[in-house]
């Protein structure tokens, strides 16, 4: 290569240095081709780079690795390179793929969209009457790591419901993830995040989809299922997710937190994680509650009590003053609220999910409904104790 080539390649593989520094979660990794023409062949030698750690990178060429700082790769790729007569480097991240390459004394630079190009046709044996958000196809990697696909890459009969929860779940959330478009990068908190199956599906939905950046924090108080969530992110190669063993209410989060999201967190569970979203002052606050049992041992009604003596009513009745209290609850603290079936029952019986978006500031008047109702019943919900109410 000539030193004007060289230069030019330099300059553009500065770029994506940048790029690395500001990307280092989604990265993958670099290969590079060296090739010289000799006599009638063309000789090539193949070097690749990855991440070391944060600060580092490999340089695993001609049988050696050294390491380097990750603002020197274009340097060290374009010195190596000298005795060659054309460079081909590819700078490869979850969801796309830029190629740089020497020609005939020019530099050239192709970006490439790899989840779309990668889409084959989809599993239609897993197909409902919808289509479906997430593709099996295209989401082959993640769905299979988490479980929900067989090697084969079909989806499996046992998880069917699962994935159609998951995917129900990412259709509704996409909208809100739209208006966070002014953000460079959002911030989940997954609350009672079990083996993570909605962060890992959402995560590659945000990044390899809509393309834009997104971290996720999952919570449990079970050591397995954390333990489980993190070997599948190493697995995975997803750089952008934590997990932490630990009771919701005790966590502090270090960052900035866009959006709580839960997914059948039991009973209270689910009142923590909404606690947590107004603690950390989320935009929404995204929940499928499941085995309400607090109100249940709580509340009595004078005007209802014909109908709450037969057990199984006054156990429903409960269910819906659950979640219609966590909805007032979330209204007296500024959140627009939506209550809806987000699936078909058949799917999951446990099908509600609350949807509140951050507006104004508090609602005097939500407010005091809550407190007649919580006068009228007797009840001391555990959302009202976490937030202080
Ligand atoms: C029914 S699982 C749901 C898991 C996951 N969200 C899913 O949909 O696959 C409920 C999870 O809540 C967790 N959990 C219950 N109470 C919790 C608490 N106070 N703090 C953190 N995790 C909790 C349990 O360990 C369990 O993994």
């Amino acid at each position: 290569m000539n030193s004007q080539v060289e230069k030019k390649l330099e300059d553009i593989l500065k770029t994506l240095e940048d790029r690395l520094i500001d990307n280092k979660d989604f990265f993958k990794g670099i290969s590079v081709e060296y090739s010289k023409k000799e006599k009638e062949t063309v000789r090539t030698v193949k070097a690749k780079l990855y991440l070391e750690n944060v600060d580092t990178l490999v340089f695993d060429y001609k049988k050696s690795k050294t390491n380097i700082s990750v603002d020197t790769f274009a340097q060290v790729i374009v010195y190596s390179g000298s005795d060659f007569d054309d460079c081909k480097v590819v700078y490869s991240e979850r969801g796309s793929e830029t190629t740089v390459w020497t020609e005939k004394n020019n530099v050239k630079v192709k970006h490439k969209d790899v989840t779309s190009t990668a889409a084959a046709q989809d599993d239609v044996s897993t197909r409902s009457n919808r289509e479906y958000l997430v593709k099996a196809a295209e989401a082959r990697e993640v769905l299979k790591e988490i479980g929900i696909v067989s090697a084969e890459g079909k989806v499996k009969n046992d998880m069917i419901r699962k994935y159609n929860q998951i995917d129900h779940f990412v259709e509704l959330i996409d909208s809100l993830i739209k208006e966070l478009a002014h953000k460079e990068s959002i911030t989940i908190l997954d609350c009672a995040c079990g083996k993570s199956y909605l962060s890992f599906v959402l995560n590659f939905y945000i990044k390899e989809k809509l393309k834009k950046n997104c971290y996720f924090i999952g919570l449990d108080i079970s050591e397995q299922v954390i333990e489980a969530s993190k070997k599948m992110a190493s697995n995975l190669g997803y750089k952008n997710m934590e997990f932490h063993e630990v009771n919701i209410q005790n966590y502090m989060p270090e960052r900035e937190i866009d959006i709580v999201i839960s997914l059948h967190g039991c009973d209270t569970a689910t009142d923590m994680a909404i606690a947590a979203g107004i603690r950390y002052n989320a935009g929404a606050i995204i929940v499928i509650p499941c085995c309400q049992k607090e109100i249940l041992s709580q509340y009595s009604y004078e005007p209802f009590k014909e109908i709450t003596k037969h057990g199984i009513l006054k156990s429903r009745l409960a269910d819906v003053l659950t979640d219609g209290i966590r909805g007032i609850i979330l209204e007296s603290m500024g959140y627009e609220v939506s209550i809806v079936e987000y699936i078909s029952p058949l799917d999951t019986p446990k099908n509600l999910m609350i949807r509140a978006i951050k507006k104004s500031g508090k609602n005097r008047r939500a407010y005091e409904e809550y407190l007649a109702l919580k006068e009228a019943m007797g009840i001391e919900p555990t959302l009202a104790r976490l937030i202080h109410i």
